[in-house]
């Protein structure tokens, strides 16, 4: 093919992407999905075209900018967020920035006719999350929210065994997140210093039970209600420049989920854990005919054909090896990095209107209920999720 039959099979896209000096929207968005999906060439489209995206990188740092586009080959750089949305040569607007710093740019991008897609959580509230989704069914624009864990490996393999009817009626889902985050004195913490602020957006409620919610919503059943207790095991830290600050969010959360169907769901997630764990998020799910551990890459079973028989009886050595006894789900295909995966399904869902069913109301789910989390544990009680959307 020469140049010009090359160009004439490629189809542009321009994307304005605001947040990508910070951690996710460097590696995960712009190195590992954006410049990656580049690198292959584009989307493939069912036209036969390819879909490549041309990011503009926006912030407020210039020299940060600047470094970042020279360091991975970035054609465009600005610090201009209202005139990078009033160039109608670029269709969608990308947002990673500190949570607490979405709301206004994503309304001022629906504004400016742009199709959005962000991180979690949407908003710092589920009204503000649902006046959003209204602005852009209103706008006519396409919008998506990153759900990232469904896209995980150990995800997709528990999805096909819940898909195929290995659990037979699931009553149980369990599941421990976190690791240790260092407080920052002696060695780094490996986390941005906002995550523990309140006053910043931070706290673990708000940013792990927008996760819980659509792995809970998509893999078993809607969540109906929720019961939490949070905590700040760790109330002193120090920041990216050693001062200290007093740690004001919540690290630490307990949270019981009901879900359609009688399923219960207890989620563990925490900065302040040590790992003594396969992975840093596993999820045991046990039902009538079977059970599963799930991380982030593995998924193991034991079906009931295949179930010990133990007996309580401390007085001798313990007779099994109970991880032996169960067997890896194996991969099947091929995963992709999860990030990447969906940014593939959104500019599909933008360029050729192929379904997309992450949107701004799933993500209003999401935020809906970490204010419901944070509010049972303020109020000590259970209380009912109301549907939002249809
Ligand atoms: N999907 C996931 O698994 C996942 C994981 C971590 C974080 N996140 C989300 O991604 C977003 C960014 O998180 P991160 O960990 O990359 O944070 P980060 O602190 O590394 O990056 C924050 C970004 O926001 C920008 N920013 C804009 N205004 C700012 C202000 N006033 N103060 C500080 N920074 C400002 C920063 O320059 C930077 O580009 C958050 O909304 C967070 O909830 C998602």
């Amino acid at each position: 093919m020469n140049e010009d039959e090359h160009r004439m099979s490629e189809r542009r896209i321009g994307i304005v992407m605001n947040g990508v000096t910070g951690r996710m929207g460097l590696n995960q968005h712009l190195i590992r999905s954006v410049l990656a999906i580049r690198k292959e060439g584009g989307v493939a489209l069912a036209d036969g075209l390819r879909l490549i995206p041309d990011p503009i990188l926006v912030g407020r740092n210039a020299a940060k900018l600047e470094a970042i586009a020279k360091e991975h080959g970035v054609a465009r750089w600005t610090t201009d967020l209202r005139g990078a949305l009033a160039d109608k040569d670029d269709a969608i607007y990308f947002d990673s920035q500190l949570t607490a710093m979405r709301a206004p740019s994503v309304a001022a991008a629906i504004a400016a006719g742009k199709h959005v897609y962000c991180e979690k959580p949407l908003a710092e509230e589920s009204a503000v999350a649902m006046r959003l989704a209204e602005l852009a069914k209103a706008a006519g624009v396409k919008h998506g929210v990153v759900q990232d864990k469904l896209f995980l490996p150990g995800m997709r393999k528990l999805k096909r065994l819940v898909d195929s009817g290995f659990f037979g009626r699931i009553f149980s889902v369990r599941g421990e997140f976190g690791y240790w985050v260092f407080e920052g004195d002696w060695q780094p913490a490996q986390r941005p210093s906002w995550n523990y602020r309140k006053q910043d957006g931070g706290g673990i409620i708000k940013d792990m039970f927008c996760h819980w919610r659509y792995v809970l919503d998509h893999t078993f059943g809607r969540v109906r209600a929720v019961q939490c207790l949070g905590g700040t095991a760790i109330p002193e830290r120090w920041d990216e420049q050693g001062v200290r600050y007093d740690g004001t969010a919540d690290d630490t959360a307990y949270g019981t989920f009901e879900l359609d169907g009688g399923i219960v769901a207890q989620i563990n997630s925490s900065w302040s854990f040590r790992v003594y764990r396969d992975e840093l998020f596993s999820l045991q799910v046990d039902g009538t005919l079977g059970s599963a551990v799930a991380g982030l890459r593995e998924c193991r079973t034991q079906h009931r054909v295949t179930t010990p028989r133990p007996v309580w009886n401390p007085d001798i050595e313990n007779p099994f090896r109970f991880r032996e006894q169960w067997e890896d789900v194996p991969d099947n295909e091929v995963f992709d990095n999860g990030f990447k995966v969906q940014w593939e399904m959104f500019l599909r869902h933008v360029a050729e209107g192929k379904a997309f069913p992450h949107d701004f109301v799933e993500g209003a789910r999401g935020v809906q209920l970490a204010e419901l989390g944070l509010r049972s544990w303020a109020e000590r009680r259970w209380i009912d999720v109301p549907e939002l959307g249809s």
